[in-house]
């Protein structure tokens, strides 16, 4: 079957890049990149772009049967720290976007897969903090969390009550270069790299030894690329699925950047977003993950830092 994919959330800090991906395997012409804003000119110049509200179920509706859409991959949300400031738009935006890409999908025949992207936010201060399994104790204390754990539910839902093939990873803190994060608990793995480039300090928000779990951007794309491509008999997870990653505190990063810039130095001054951190596990179980699909983490902390710094340099010198 000719593919023909629908990103929404093109403009992101993930969509940003697999937007490319996806082109690069199916064709620019084959994948529909959508935001409610401008993308990079990578991604709007690359392929076919419309400014999309997802919310606006009528305009996706429209849209998916126009361009006779089979998978979409659904990436708009608010994130931790953004929700935490407006919870109750924050909600809205996160479940009604999703219900109205699970409708769309169960009525329109084209649509034969959909992806959606949860988190480890879905955890909670009452789940085993280190190497926290697959299937476990879920009470999130987050607005976002929340919204997540319920999405899971949904899709889970939707597969058994209609068939719906929709697949979901439990994203961990994703470090990029090509778009910053937006509103995240985990950005300050992102803005250290930026930071330290420019200034050679950063005032970190999460304090030094807070250990959470990451992984690089690559490694997040291969694994989406991944799941959606698996045979759908190997598909066990109907909710979102736990992936392995990189278990990092501040400090280890200042450690690593220091190696590349040596008078960097770091402060910390902790604010809500800590205590945030404090409620996610540090390190994840993805062995489910490794089973079924083959999820692998490619790149350590070296080789990202390595990367990063390359790429913030080409774009901004040094
Ligand atoms: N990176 C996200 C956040 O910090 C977690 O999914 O909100």
């Amino acid at each position: 079957m000719k593919e023909k994919i629908m990103i929404i959330g093109a403009a992101g800090q993930i969509g940003s890049e697999l937007t490319v991906a996806l082109r690069e395997i199916y064709g620019s012409r084959r994948v529909f990149a959508t935001d409610i804003k401008q993308a990079s000119p990578e991604v709007m110049d690359g392929g076919p772009f419309q400014i999309l509200d997802v919310m606006n179920d009528k305009m996706l509706i429209h849209f998916v049967i126009q361009n006779k859409i089979t998978q979409i991959y659904h990436l708009a949300a608010v994130l931790s720290g953004n929700a935490e400031k407006f919870p109750t738009q924050a909600w809205r935006i996160n479940m009604e976007s999703l219900m109205n890409i699970l409708e769309v999908a169960r009525m329109v025949e084209t649509v034969h897969r959909v992806f959606w992207p949860s988190s480890i936010a879905v955890f909670g201060p009452t789940t085993p903090h280190k190497n926290t399994p697959q299937l476990t104790v879920m009470e999130p204390t987050t607005v976002y969390g929340i919204s997540k754990l319920a999405g899971e539910r949904w899709c889970a839902y939707f597969n058994k009550k209609h068939d719906l093939d929709i697949r979901s990873i439990r994203y961990p803190g994703l470090i990029s270069y090509k778009t910053e994060a937006g509103g995240g608990t985990t950005d300050y793995a992102v803005e250290v790299y930026f930071k330290a480039n420019k200034n050679k300090r950063y005032e970190c928000f999460i304090s030094e030894n807070t250990k959470m779990p990451f992984l690089f951007m690559p490694d997040a794309i291969d694994a989406t690329i991944k799941l959606m491509q698996a045979d759908r008999k190997y598909i066990s997870i109907h909710s979102g699925y736990n992936i392995g990653g990189l278990t990092l505190a501040p400090i280890d990063f200042y450690h690593e950047i220091k190696r590349v810039i040596p008078e960097f130095e770091m402060t910390y001054k902790p604010d809500f977003r800590e205590d945030i951190a404090r409620t996610w596990p540090e390190s994840i179980d993805g062995s489910t993950a490794t089973k079924d699909w083959g999820f692998e983490v490619k790149y350590d902390l070296t080789a990202m830092t390595d990367i990063m710094f390359e790429e913030i340099r080409k774009k901004y010198g040094e």
